[in-house]
């Protein structure tokens, strides 16, 4: 499969044996590896790459990212033209289909997502359950899993209609189960879906609706979220998306595989980065603690949270735009005092040797913690607010892997370096 016969030689010094593997997209199979042994019974050779640092797991056509120039694109759109222009149910068809729906297709399948917004019963009854305490975003995480059990029909993963009715059904219901879960954590009764109005909208009015019989959004608020969603839909193989492809390749529901790829996402050093964000700033408290902050980051004592990526070494686009969404947001809100400390911050360490030489940028988390403070909402829902859209990419990338006839169940190799085979020792000799 090399394009115009590209190869790679390969001289095992250990025999002398020369080896010429195909090159495909600049890429080498792992596989082609193993061919190269000292001899017939040796196991051959495999590559080692932990945390796959250099190991493509995957072909994919949803979404492109370059780190190095700082570029983000859904099926080739990029995203500033999207956040700009796009909703995010269209972007969501868009991640999903390939293709930017036609009037009628977007009119069929916004009434498709917006018809699958209420939740089971029993499923708020389970939500309630929980403790007064509870962090939503393992309310969120148990919620999804618990979803499994309400439509076993999800199972059958190879059926390309029932695979979109799981697909609908996650997308509508991850607003719901967000907002339930913020209502739940400060006693507010729920508020139930109201779908005349937009996917952000609607979500809006289940997080803020209080007495009124109808919650009116604010535009500009609606608008951020649409922004903000959009921004956080897909990122190609990051950590909780690798997540639902390896749970996904065992061929279980996708409820099951998202509460998995959302327990990626809920760790610090992903999804969870923003709420360490607004954690780190309120530390700070002040500009004038900015340069002692700094010093112990460059010590090595505490991390600068929202700052740096594993493949961004560039400043990621979405963080510029996010900047600009910050301050529509706050002429509705009122201006948040963190984001002075945050601009500070941020001019300080770009221009810090410690940072430019490490590449480290503020990325998507810098800045998205600071508008959703604004917007009402306590820093434990932040990784939920990055869960919910994130869905979209999620069932986008497990559809992808189902489909493709080169998956199976994802089981990596390791190389053991532990004890050679000894005889079991009896306690009184050890
Ligand atoms: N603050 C201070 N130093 C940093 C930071 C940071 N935020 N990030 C990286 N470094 C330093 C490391 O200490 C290391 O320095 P060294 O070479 O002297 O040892 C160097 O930069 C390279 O760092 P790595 O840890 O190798 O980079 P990696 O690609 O593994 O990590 C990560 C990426 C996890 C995002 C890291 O930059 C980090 O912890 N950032 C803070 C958490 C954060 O904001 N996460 C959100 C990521 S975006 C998202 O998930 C949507």
């Amino acid at each position: 499969m090399a394009k115009n016969n590209e190869t790679l030689t390969i001289i095992d010094n250990r025999t002398g044996k020369e080896y010429e593997i195909p090159i495909w997209e600049d890429t080498i199979r792992a596989m082609d590896l193993r061919q190269i042994k000292v001899n017939e019974d040796d196991f051959g050779m495999m590559s080692y790459d932990p945390a796959y640092k250099n190991t493509a797991n995957t072909k994919s056509t949803i979404t492109l990212v370059d780190g190095e120039k700082g570029i983000l694109r859904y099926r080739g759109y990029p995203i500033d033209q999207l956040a700009q222009n796009s909703n995010t149910l269209e972007t969501a068809y868009l991640v999903l289909f390939g293709e930017l729906p036609n009037e009628k297709e977007l009119d069929q399948w916004v009434y498709d997502i917006m018809h699958h917004t209420i939740l089971h019963e029993s499923l708020k009854s389970l939500m309630h359950a929980f403790r007064y305490d509870a962090h939503p975003m393992g309310m969120f995480i148990s919620t999804v899993a618990a979803l499994s059990t309400f439509y076993p029909g999800a199972k059958k993963i190879d059926n390309p209609e029932k695979r979109l009715l799981q697909i609908q059904r996650l997308i509508a219901k991850v607003p719901t189960i967000a907002a339930f879960s913020y209502r739940h954590s400060v006693g507010l009764p729920y508020a139930y879906p109201d779908n005349d109005l937009s996917y952000a909208g609607n979500f809006l009015n289940m997080m803020y609706k209080m007495t009124e019989m109808k919650y009116k959004p604010h535009p500009a608020l609606e608008k951020a979220l649409d922004v903000l969603f959009i921004l956080h839909m897909d990122h190609e193989q990051n950590c909780g998306t690798a997540a639902m492809r390896g749970i996904g390749s065992s061929q279980v529901d996708p409820y099951s595989a998202m509460a998995g790829a959302a327990a990626a996402l809920y760790g610090p050093l992903h999804g969870g980065a923003n709420e360490r964000v607004l954690s780190m700033l309120s530390k700070i408290g002040s500009k004038d603690n900015i340069p002692d902050f700094i010093e112990s980051v460059k010590n090595g004592e505490q991390r600068l949270m929202g700052f740096g990526h594993r493949v961004y070494k560039n400043y990621d686009p979405r963080a510029k735009i996010i900047k600009g969404v910050a301050d529509d947001v706050f002429k509705v809100t009122g201006r948040n005092p963190m984001l002075d400390i945050a601009i500070e911050l941020e001019g300080i360490a770009l221009e810090d040797e410690y940072f430019v030489s490490r590449k480290l940028y503020p990325n998507v988390d810098f800045y998205s913690g600071i508008i959703y403070q604004a917007m009402g909402l306590p820093i434990s829902m932040f990784p939920v607010m990055f869960a919910l859209p994130r869905t979209v990419g999620w069932l986008a990338q497990w559809q992808e892997m189902l489909t493709d006839d080169e998956q199976k169940i994802a089981r990596p190799r390791q190389v053991y370096l532990g004890e050679g085979e000894r005889d079991f020792v009896p306690m009184n000799k050890r």
